[in-house]
């Protein structure tokens, strides 16, 4: 099959291009190395060494004897995607090649705007040239599970069962996401959500849990690897686990550490995309899939990883610090996860496994972690508060006292007023 792979010298996007490979799939790829760029300018580089992609082609091609056509650009412009959708005709598009990192979108406006003009005009590109080159082609998008949120009840795949006021119907699943970066994710899968509705088309959307692991199969070369990146805003927390166990640093749960997550490995995230490329969606149908394995809660993590690291004589401590987030730090988790599971996916691995393996990888780059250690620690707050209460406390009374009277919201100093308490920084009451 021809599979282009949109964002493929990132972390998921590499690792997926060498599989596909292995199995005998046709792979293109486009990048405007954004990643590398935004990781950069967070004073930060990935811990694996990677190689510029023209010489990640070549090893492709001298060790795995495979062949990768490669376009650099952005998928912003759409005469770009016009050249690689005539030439290359891709009958699977996998799209990967957004803004991934919530922290590096609540840095700054700019960095808001960013990461949603990227991320939504990107897949609405991605969209019109589908409707222009190939309309039979089946879209496999990455979201995140982050779209759904913490609620109080179970998270079904996208689509769950509402009766109100005596009617039944199927509607899609309420998104509760917690930053400008999941948000963007949200607006992708209802443009999504409405092509295959309006145009018939068939779409996979992925609701991705994290991700972690430094190879899959096929990297059985140094040059062949995928990259590890272990800051603040591009390393997800196992990753800054692994990185701090690494270096001698405590591991830095944020608050309470109760916050639970669906995690998977990066080889069965691999399996679980190739699924969906191989088993695609029907015309019209919009397909939801929960892609985790397992859920954990983040200081359950950092205990699986002082277990790891003292098998390798590393002795690490566990140290709470504030959270930079506005998150519940003490929630109900519960996750549907059988649609790729009916589709034939079976994990293949433990995390106890992998982190054995991320941690030996780690150590031979130690120095490269010790040079950028500064970048670690979080320094994006999601709300300067410089009320005396959180303002998620704050919210919380306010939620309270509104119990279905929504006057009582205005009478009290509500969210607005702490919004703007916390945007100028005056501490003047508004
Ligand atoms: N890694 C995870 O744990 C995880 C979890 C949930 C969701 N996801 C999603 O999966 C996707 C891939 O994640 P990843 O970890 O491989 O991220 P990544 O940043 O390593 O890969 C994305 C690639 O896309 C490229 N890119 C971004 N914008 C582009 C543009 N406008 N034009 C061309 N190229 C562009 C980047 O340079 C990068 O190489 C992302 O959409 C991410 O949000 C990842």
């Amino acid at each position: 099959m021809n599979v282009l792979i949109l964002g493929i010298d990132g972390y998921i996007g590499w690792s997926l291009a060498l599989h596909l490979l292995s199995r005998g799939h046709t792979v293109a790829g486009i990048d405007n190395f954004s990643r590398r760029t935004n990781v950069g300018s967070v004073s930060s580089d990935s811990a694996i060494p990677i190689p510029e992609i023209g010489k990640r082609i070549e090893a492709c091609e001298r060790i795995l004897g495979k062949k990768i056509r490669f376009y650099e650009g952005d998928i912003l412009n759409y005469d770009l995607l016009r050249k690689v959708f005539s030439e290359f005709r891709p009958e699977s598009i996998v799209h990967l090649a957004e803004q991934p990192s919530a922290p590096f979108s609540m840095i700054s406006r700019e960095h808001a705007v960013y990461t949603q003009h990227n991320n939504v005009e990107g897949s609405l590109n991605i969209l019109y040239a589908m409707k222009e080159f190939s309309e039979n082609c089946h879209l496999v998008k990455l979201g995140t599970m982050g779209e759904y949120g913490t609620p109080n009840v179970p998270i079904p795949e996208g689509f769950f069962e509402v009766e109100y006021r005596g009617r039944k119907d199927l509607m899609p699943f309420p998104r509760q996401p917690n930053s400008m970066y999941h948000l963007s994710k949200v607006h992708d899968s209802a443009n999504l959500h409405f092509a295959c509705r309006v145009w018939n088309f068939r779409a996979t959307d992925v609701m991705q849990g994290v991700v972690y692991g430094t190879r899959v199969t096929e990297m059985t070369d140094d040059t062949l690897l995928t990259r590890f990146d272990f800051d603040e805003s591009f390393g997800t927390v196992i990753n800054r686990y692994c990185a701090q166990a690494v270096i001698g640093f405590p591991l830095t749960p944020y608050g309470a550490g109760h916050q639970k997550r669906g995690f998977i490995d990066l080889v069965d995230s691999i399996q679980c995309l190739t699924i969906a490329i191989e088993k695609p969606a029907d015309r019209a149908q919009y397909r939801v899939f929960n892609q985790l394995d397992e859920v954990y809660d983040i200081t359950g993590l950092a205990e699986k990883v002082v277990e790891a690291s003292s098998k390798f004589g590393l002795k690490v401590e566990v140290n709470h610090v504030p959270n930079p987030r506005l998150e519940k730090e003490d929630h109900y988790y519960e996750v549907e996860h059988n649609h790729l599971r009916e589709l034939g996916f079976r994990p293949t691995r433990k995390i106890e496994q992998t982190l054995d393996i991320i941690l030996e990888d780690l150590l031979r780059y130690r120095e490269r972690i010790l040079q950028h250690k500064d970048a670690i620690m979080p320094r994006t707050k999601w709300v300067e508060a410089k009320s005396p209460k959180p303002v998620g406390e704050l919210l919380h009374e306010r939620l309270v006292a509104y119990d279905g009277d929504i006057s009582k919201i205005s009478q009290k100093d509500g969210l607005a007023s702490t919004h703007r308490l916390s945007m100028d920084g005056s501490g003047t009451k508004a």
